[in-house]
């Protein structure tokens, strides 16, 4: 159901750059003018740009690509993500940091969190994430999924899965995964996911996984060692992209890839991951701890790990390591 504040923000939608008097909406909506009044605040410290005349009303001007509740919801048509829960933050030190903190608390499935910016953004292996405020989505989603923690990895690759479906489905670009979780626009990084939970003896209690997308980074934003290895939405299209509308197509492709592990088992995201990355068959070297193995890549097993052929012939099952394209 929506509430009254939805409700008052879609008329001004409706009609945004026309004056909308206080009086017809106090009508409409059933309230009187000092609770229109109040939520017209709240919009306004959203970073909703509505003007306020005692005479005509309010008028909703343009506004940006506000990646709040409010908009994140808009239309999202998903059951459980995006829907009840969202934490929305202009800056945080890092959307998995205070995930975490959520599911601690008991955050339930479906939770998420979304930053602007954020200032400790984390990637795998103790990296950072370049998080420019704008530049980018970063969201963390928290899970219960019903798993043993050793098939924790599936959630990796489902949401490799998700994010370079959202990708292609906006933007048409080619995305391709890398093993285990790199989203790669020819050749470079525009997406990474950091997935971490938290066991209870054999048993998952939460997953938090944290999507970064590279959406509006310029070329000249990101640091020299990156512009080898990186790239945005930008830098491959030349046009600006809505983060909130990339991010909604991503919790789309989310919960329906969640849904069919779920109800269908990991079997059928497994066959579309191997569709999606083009690592089968190619050759690779792996840096594990303490190690390096170069072969080529054979399949990914039934739980999600990357079977190796190495140079002396043997069969290597790999759970964990960085890939690169030889
Ligand atoms: C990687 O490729 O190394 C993983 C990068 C994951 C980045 C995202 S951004 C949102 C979430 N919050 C974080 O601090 N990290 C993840």
């Amino acid at each position: 159901m929506q509430s009254k504040r939805d409700k008052l923000l879609s008329f001004l939608k409706e009609s945004k750059g026309i004056w909308v008097s206080g009086e017809w909406l106090s009508g409409e909506l059933g309230i009187s003018r000092a609770a229109i009044n109040k939520h017209i605040h709240q919009l306004r410290n959203i970073g909703y740009p509505i003007e306020t005349s005692t005479r005509k009303g309010y008028c909703l001007g343009q506004f940006p690509d506000l990646l709040v509740a409010e908009e994140i919801r808009e239309g999202l048509g998903t059951r459980v993500f995006g829907v009840r829960d969202i934490m929305s933050l202009d800056e945080t030190d890092s959307t998995n940091l205070r995930a975490k903190d959520l599911a601690a608390g008991g955050a339930p499935e479906g939770t998420i969190v979304v930053a602007g910016t954020q200032t400790e953004g984390r990637g795998r292996k103790g990296r950072t994430w370049f998080s420019p405020s704008g530049g980018g989505v970063y969201i963390s989603l928290i899970l219960r999924p019903l798993l043993a923690p050793s098939e924790a990895p599936r959630i990796t690759l489902m949401t490799g899965v998700a994010a370079a479906e959202a990708i292609i489905s906006l933007t048409r670009l080619d995305a391709r995964i890398k093993w285990p979780n790199d989203i790669l626009v020819r050749g470079k990084k525009i997406a990474g996911i950091l997935t971490e939970i938290s066991t209870e003896m054999d048993r998952i209690d939460y997953v938090v996984v944290g999507v970064g997308l590279n959406v509006n980074i310029q070329r000249e934003s990101l640091a020299e060692g990156l512009r080898e290895r990186a790239t945005s939405i930008l830098m491959e299209t030349g046009e600006s992209f809505s983060r909130v509308g990339l991010l909604k197509a991503f919790l789309k492709h989310f919960e329906r890839y969640y849904k069919i592990l779920q109800d269908k088992g990991f079997e059928p995201i497994r066959n579309r991951w191997k569709e999606l990355s083009d690592n089968i068959g190619q050759r690779v070297s792996v840096e594990l701890i303490g190690d390096v193995r170069t072969g080529r890549v054979v399949d990914i097993d039934p739980d999600g790990l990357l079977i190796l052929e190495d140079d002396q012939g043997s069969i290597q099952r790999i759970a964990s390591g960085d890939v690169t394209l030889l």
